[in-house]
Order: structure tokens, then sequence, then C-alpha cells
């Protein structure tokens, strides 16, 4: 048995002992030699806090809203594939998590659980609120995408987050030297063909997935995709995967709803800059014309404070869930979201935010480091 779990690093270190080496390698790889990987949880350690004091923090409210709907905190969970392979219940256990705790979930495409069941296990008990989104990936048959959409309306989830990134899969090392698939019993549930499903073909010496992604995925995607989603759907679009102000205002431009700046986990473009650093850049091209988000090495309620200081209306998490459902199912994933609760309503009370409306610019400033040599 493991001993106290008291941030989120003590889940991964439990993860890694209780998961497959492949698996682990799989969830925990960035792309390359891995650059953007680190530099994703070290760009919060730029930026120093300059708290206020004497304000009574004794109630402090976490309250806040994505697209138009409620949440109880600004933290929510971004899609990460597969989810199975980490625990048995996989994304169904995520959404009792997420349900509990009030909060969103974006669902992967490639959920190895279908996107009915997810908002089946979301919705089970009335009284619980939680958000249910669907992160699409563009396939190259158009009718197979707009079926994942459609099943998606019907089935009562609140948005769809385009993922704008992935025109081929980035290249993650250890994904090739371990000739990564999907565990035979598995499939990626929401395709009925085996070979969308990821479930059958050959895949040679390289990650499965990234031939798969050869296959599948379209990469001729332009803009122009944005207004044919935006005309096929009634829900509100985020675009997932921006980093420059230049895209950002592309993306108001063609109407989005949202944008989620995102370097996909520093999984895509080795190099790229940690989100945290492009993310005032982007909020101030987009000057409140849509909503502006943030995911990549949140790991702290500290690094969610600087988040929504620098002007994110919330955060989203990806590995830290993927480790607390290997640890524990969605027990585990619940005392995720209850850690980060907690280590974000003590940063913000430390530093005098009663409320996400009190989070203003000036509580923090970027440190610049000068070599000593
Ligand atoms: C991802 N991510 C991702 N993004 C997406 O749009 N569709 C997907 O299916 C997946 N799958 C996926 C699997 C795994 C194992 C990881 C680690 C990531 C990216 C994800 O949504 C998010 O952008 C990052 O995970 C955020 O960074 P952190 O919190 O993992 O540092
Ligand atoms: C990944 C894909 C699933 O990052 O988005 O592995």
């Amino acid at each position: 048995m493991s001993g106290q779990r008291v941030c989120i690093s003590d889940f991964e270190d439990e993860a890694k002992r209780v998961l497959p080496k492949a698996i682990y390698d799989y969830y925990r790889s960035g792309a390359d030699q891995q650059q953007s990987l680190a530099d994703n949880t070290a760009a919060f350690n730029r930026w120093r806090f300059f708290p206020r004091v004497l304000r009574d923090v004794s109630t402090i409210d976490l309250s806040c809203s994505v697209l138009g709907q409620p949440i109880s905190m600004p933290v929510g969970v971004a899609a990460t594939a597969m989810q199975r392979m980490a625990h048995p219940d996989g994304e169904t256990a995520t959404a009792r998590a997420c349900r509990a705790a009030g909060t969103g979930m974006m669902l992967s495409s490639w959920a190895t659980s279908t996107i009915e069941e997810v908002m089946s296990a979301m919705t089970s008990s009335p009284g619980d609120s939680g958000v249910m989104w669907l992160q699409l990936y563009i396939y190259k048959d158009r009718d197979l995408t707009l079926s994942l959409v459609r099943r998606a309306e019907e089935a009562g989830y609140k948005g769809i987050f385009v993922t704008v990134d992935t025109p081929y899969l980035g290249r993650r090392w250890d994904d090739v030297r371990n000739r990564f698939k999907l565990p035979s019993h598995l499939s990626m549930s929401n395709f009925t063909s085996a070979t969308l499903a990821f479930s059958e073909g050959s895949y040679g010496n390289d990650s499965g997935l990234a031939v798969y992604v050869a296959k599948a995925i379209d990469p001729t995607l332009s803009w122009t995709d944005i207004t044919w989603l935006k005309k096929h759907t009634h829900l509100p679009v985020v675009v997932k995967g921006i980093l420059t102000a230049e895209d950002a205002i592309q993306a108001v431009d063609h109407g989005v709803n949202g944008i989620l700046v995102s370097n996909h986990g520093a999984r895509q473009l080795d190099g790229v800059p940690a989100t945290l650093d492009v993310l005032e850049d982007v909020v101030s091209a987009v000057q409140g014309r849509c909503e502006v988000y943030l995911d990549g090495g949140v790991r702290r309620g500290t690094d969610v404070l600087k988040a929504l200081a620098l002007g994110a209306k919330a955060v989203f998490i990806g590995r830290p869930v993927l480790w607390g459902l290997a640890c524990q199912g969605d027990q585990g994933v619940s005392e995720v979201l209850e850690l980060l609760r907690s280590e974000l309503r003590l940063a913000m009370a430390l530093a005098g935010c009663r409320s996400i409306s009190e989070i203003s610019r000036s509580i923090v400033r970027r440190v610049e480091f000068t070599s000593r040599i």
C-alpha cells in the first residue's frame, strides 16, 4: 500500500510503479527531446506572487463558468486518449470524479469508452453537476467526423474542442521504441470498424498511434474547416492548440467561442514555448472576444492561480488525471481534483483573492533569471 499522496508527483510516482512500462511511457512522453515538456512546468516557476493582505479571506469562492456552463472551480479535465489502459473503468471513472467535483470533462475522440456511456456516468445521480465536452479530431472522412459531433449533441455535451495541432502525430521516442499500440482487449470505442478503432492493423516498427494518425486524420485541415464545423453544429466550438496571437485573431475572426492555449502537453512540436509563456499574448490579441483557457504543466494550485492572473478563464489538466486513475480509479481522480481545489483555495486566500473575479494581473510578476557565471 502506498504512503499518503500529498502532491501530484506522488500520484505520478505511484502510477509509474503500477502501470506497464509501455503505457506509462505513452502517458508521460513529450515529443523528441522533450524540451517543451520540461518547460511547460518550469514556466510556472518564472513567476512570483505579490499578495495583498488584511482582506478577510475566511470565505473563498472558486465558482466560475466555461462556455456559459457553471463549474465549481476553474480546473477541468483535458482530453487524454485511451484511459482504460490506466484503469478498467477508464473514462467512466473520470466522468464520475468530475461529476462529484462539479467540474467539466473533455472526452477524447479516442476514448476507450463511448460518448454515450461516459455521459451516463456523468449524469447518473441527480443533484450532482458536471459538464461534458467532446474533443474532436477531424478525420479524412467528414461524415464520420460529423457523426461524432451528432452523437455528442444528442447525448447532451456542451461544446466541441477541436484539436488543431495534430495534422500528424508528434514523434515520441519511447512510443517508437515500444511500438506502442492498444492492449488487445481494448479499442477506441467510438468507432465500429476495427481499423478505425485502433484495434487491428499493421504498424511496422513505429509508434502504432503515429501510423494510425497518418492513415485516418486529415492533414489538409485549414481555417475553412473551422467555418465548416461551425456551420454543422449548434454547439460552441473551441480551438485547442493555439500558441500565437496571429492564430488567436484568425480563430476569433472565424467565430470560435473559445481558445485553448495548448501545446498538446508538449507531445507535438518540440521546441515550442511553454503555454504559460504565450498566454498573455493570446489574451491581449483576443481582447475579450472569446474565452481563453490554458493547459500544459498545471500541477499545483499556485499554477492555476498564475494562469488565471495572466488571463485564463480556466485551466485543464491532462496527465495528473491519468496518474489518479492508475492509482485508484474514480477515487484517485477525485483525490487529484480535490487536491488542486484545496491548493487553489489556499493560494487564493494567501494572495488576498476571495473570488475568481478578484484575481488580477497585479498579483504576479515575471522574474528574470540572470546567469551567475
Ligand atoms: C493527450 N492530449 C490529447 N489532446 C487531444 O486533443 N486529444 C487526445 O486524444 C489527447 N490525448 C492525450 C493523451 C495523453 C496520454 C496525453 C498526456 C495528452 C493532450 C491533452 O489534451 C492536453 O493538452 C495535455 O495533456 C495538457 O498537458 P498536461 O496537463 O498533461 O501537462
Ligand atoms: C496523443 C494523442 C492521442 O497525444 O492526442 O497521444
